[in-house]
């Protein structure tokens, strides 16, 4: 078992086709830009920002995120040597944190279109990936996992830790290890061309297919049963006159 960030690397050296390279720092704005910050100055696929705490954390939808100390809050860099579908990548990191989670410690989690993963309707964690185009088009996958960290009070009806599902604190490092594991290999289908099996195992850890809905994207608000995910990662729901709209960004909330 890994104990320290420190000797992550040669733990994940011995099993992966990434080259990780890991920065581990108490404190910083955000992940995100540290790393953009290292990705400027020459750092490329494989890098890993992992704070301890960000003063200004960044959700989806230019939400801010909190993250105070006990968290795993990480980017990891990817520079796919092809544009792969985005929306298909960041549902494959949901099931990725899920899996692990699932893996590690017993924990019933599951993805909610786009990216959230929930534990009894609670966030446990969420993803956000933003783009650059330097030489080569780099996406910082940034990843929030509530782990040991106290969910403030404001957010304690929709937010959930691992700390307070299991009654007791876990380490970060092999959370981590085992989530860059399912990362990587979700990765390395896409590059594959086998987005599908990507999609299908979203499917397999979802709760929201065949439930009613209410979506909330930046023109309308709609509700309807979420019925399906298209190849391109879109969620499809049937609205009760039966018109069926396809949700390309927005928020989900599992009204049944
Ligand atoms: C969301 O659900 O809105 C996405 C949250 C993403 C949070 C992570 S924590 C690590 C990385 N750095 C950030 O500033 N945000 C992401």
């Amino acid at each position: 078992m890994i104990k320290d960030f420190s000797e992550l690397v040669t733990y994940l050296s011995k099993r992966s086709r990434l080259k990780y390279k890991v920065f581990h720092v108490s404190s910083c704005s955000s992940t995100q830009d540290l790393a953009m910050s290292l990705f400027e100055e020459g750092y490329g696929e494989g890098l890993v920002v992992v704070s301890d705490e960000m003063s200004s954390g960044r959700g989806r939808l230019g939400r801010r995120w909190s993250a105070t100390s006990g968290g795993l809050w990480f980017t990891l860099v990817l520079t796919p040597p092809k544009l792969t579908n985005i929306q298909i990548l960041s549902l494959g990191i949901a099931s990725s944190v899920a899996k692990a989670l699932r893996e590690l410690y017993e924990i019933k989690a599951v993805v909610k279109w786009p990216n959230d993963v929930l534990v009894n309707e609670k966030k446990i964690s969420g993803v956000l990936i933003e783009g650059k185009k330097n030489v080569k088009t780099a996406l910082f996958v940034g990843v929030g996992v509530n782990v040991n960290n106290e969910i403030p009070a404001e957010l304690r009806e929709k937010a959930v830790s691992v700390k307070e599902i299991l009654n007791q604190e876990v380490s970060r490092v092999p959370l981590l290890a085992k989530i860059l594991q399912f990362i990587e290999e979700t990765y390395f289908k896409l590059l594959e061309d086998r987005s599908n099996e990507v999609l299908k195992e979203w499917c397999d850890l979802t709760e929201t297919l065949g439930r009613k809905v209410r979506v909330t994207t930046i023109n309308e608000v709609i509700e309807g049963v979420a019925v399906n995910v298209a190849p391109d990662g879109s969620l499809i729901v049937e609205d009760s006159a039966k018109i069926k709209h396809v949700i390309y960004s927005g928020d989900v909330i599992h009204l049944t």
